[in-house]
């Protein structure tokens, strides 16, 4: 971020850096378009065919000047965005374009019947692997994307999932190896009969401080040592329990989400290039940390899938009888978003609201000392991933 002299505005960029002479792209509100380009600030204008968005490139000294212009026109701080590259900026675009349909739209059956069957699974999640793995995962220096330890840990990860289910020949688990960062996806999936597919996902990564940082201690333990441990324990008790999908199911532990939902971005992006029927996807991330005394799941509202958000109420009301309320995040504040951002229907059930959060995320002190050394609130979240699997999988 760069902040402009006296108005106290900031340009927003993606992953990007200013430097003189530069041709750079920003997607900008359609209103702001011809006015601003009587001022000459702009170069050519690529995509302009959306309702809300265009994609116009523009040299970077006019950067500063836009955001004048728009102060002084618009009366608002920004208003675009500049991206890295052409390519960028059109994603970025079609995200914008997918989200509608990715919230409203309706998916799948979610009628709840299979009451016999998860019932009898939910006998078998287990607060101790659960804790084990957070422990693991938190002893790591950290699991930053650009670091060692990122891509150690990451390992790790395939390396106990392959374990878990080393005696199914209907289970895979690979890396996914990304080409700007050095820490590897890894995604384990159950090959079912129809390529229909459900994910659950989380993010592997960690960070602390402002800026992150490869050197810094970030345990991590909440955020999001607890999502995968919580993932890992569905996937344990799919495997204890011989359950055999339908569906084709997946599990994932995305890289890089810290710094800007990376790793899921350029996945949901490739399943949405590639028209893969995803009929449902649960995000988990921090589940073990009971900062609202009154409630114990609290399903993020904005950026999720409204029919999908309500079938996950009527899922916690039917089969794990606990308290529950809608929260919103606020803005894309975690992997859920990549997924609808790609079209997909994508909900987020959260440890506490948004307001009881854990404030030890991000720090030296996101240990699980935080949650008194129990993953008993984690336990909740795997009981719902069960439920939500084995009723999408009919
Ligand atoms: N786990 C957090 C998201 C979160 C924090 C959700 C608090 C709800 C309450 C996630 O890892 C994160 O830190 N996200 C970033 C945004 C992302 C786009 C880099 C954030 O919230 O600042
Ligand atoms: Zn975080």
């Amino acid at each position: 971020m760069i902040n402009i002299k006296n108005l106290v505005c900031s340009v927003a960029l993606i992953s990007s850096s200013l430097f003189a002479g530069e041709s750079k792209f920003i997607t900008i509100g359609k209103d702001a378009l011809s006015s601003t380009n009587k001022e000459n600030l702009l170069g050519t204008i690529f995509k302009v065919d959306n309702d809300e968005v265009a994609v116009v490139e523009i040299d970077s000294d006019n950067v500063e000047k836009l955001s004048h212009h728009m102060h002084e026109e618009f009366h608002r701080c920004g208003g675009y965005i500049v991206h890295d590259d052409l390519q960028e900026a059109m994603e970025y675009v079609r995200d914008e374009e997918s989200k509608y349909w990715a919230q409203k739209g309706d998916f799948a059956d979610y009628s709840i019947d299979q009451q016999a069957t998860v019932n009898e699974m939910l006998n078998f999640v287990d607060e101790a692997p659960i804790n084990s793995v957070i422990k693991h995962l938190s002893s790591y220096h950290n699991r930053y994307y650009n670091a060692a330890y990122g891509v150690e840990s990451s390992n790790w990860i395939k390396d106990h999932w392959s374990k878990i289910v080393e005696n199914r020949s209907d289970v895979t688990v690979e890396l996914l190896e990304h080409k700007k960062w050095m820490q590897p996806s890894v995604i384990l999936t159950f090959n079912g009969e129809s390529d229909e597919t459900v994910v659950i996902g989380g993010h592997a990564d960690s960070i602390s401080g402002y800026f992150g940082g490869a050197g810094n201690r970030a345990p991590g333990a909440d955020d999001n040592a607890s999502g995968i441990a919580t993932i890992t324990e569905i996937i344990r008790v799919l495997v204890e329990t011989s359950y055999q999908p339908k569906k084709t199911i997946k599990f994932m532990a995305y890289a890089a989400e810290e710094v800007g939902l990376l790793g899921s971005r350029e996945i949901a992006r490739s399943y949405r290039e590639n028209n893969e029927p995803v009929i449902g996807v649960m995000q988990l991330d921090m589940t073990n940390y009971k900062g609202s005394s009154d409630k114990d799941i609290v399903l993020i509202s904005d950026n999720t899938n409204t029919e999908q958000n309500s079938f996950m109420g009527r899922l916690i009301d039917e089969y794990l009888k606990v308290s529950w309320q809608y929260d919103r995040c606020g803005y894309g504040c975690s992997d859920h978003a990549s997924w609808t951002g790609a079209g997909f229907p994508a909900s987020f059930p959260f440890e506490a609201r948004k307001g009881d959060m854990n404030r030890s995320i991000h720090t030296t002190s996101d240990t699980i000392e935080r949650s008194r050394n129990s993953a008993s609130h984690a336990t909740n979240f795997a009981k719902l991933g069960i439920a939500f699997l084995v009723e999408l999988d009919q």
